[in-house]
């Protein structure tokens, strides 16, 4: 084989697989993502239950009510355990989703 070609071959299959494992450590599917809220908040965010809903609420100030279950400076009895099991990224994704953007 080609030298130069196998170099190339090995160097772009190192790529492949970095990126295929920071893709399963990071998953930013805002459908997979926000799945998991609707369980609770309702389809759309629009909760039939006790718990609030969450439609209509803009991107920046759902980042900031998650950010603020996830650094405990709000109190809940779920979302504080729910927050921070997501990156500051997953729950960039998730509010702008669920605000629609
Ligand atoms: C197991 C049920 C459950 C799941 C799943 C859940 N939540 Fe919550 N959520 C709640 C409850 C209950 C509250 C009220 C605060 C508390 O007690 O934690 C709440 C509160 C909130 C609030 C604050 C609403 C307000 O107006 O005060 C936001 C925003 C929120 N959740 C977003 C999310 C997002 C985004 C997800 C998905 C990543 C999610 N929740 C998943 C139950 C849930």
């Amino acid at each position: 084989m080609n030298v130069k070609l196998g170099i190339a071959a090995a160097v772009s299959a190192v790529f492949i697989s970095a990126q295929a494992s920071t893709a399963f450590a990071e998953n930013l599917n805002a459908d997979l993502l926000v799945s998991n809220c609707v369980v609770c908040h309702g389809d759309d965010g629009i909760s039939v239950g006790s718990t609030p809903s969450i439609d209509g609420i803009a991107k920046d100030r759902l980042v900031a009510m998650l950010q603020s279950f996830k650094d405990g400076s709000r109190s809940g009895t779920i979302m504080t355990r729910i927050a921070p099991g997501y990156s500051d990224a997953q729950l960039e994704v998730i509010a702008g989703a669920l605000a629609g953007n």
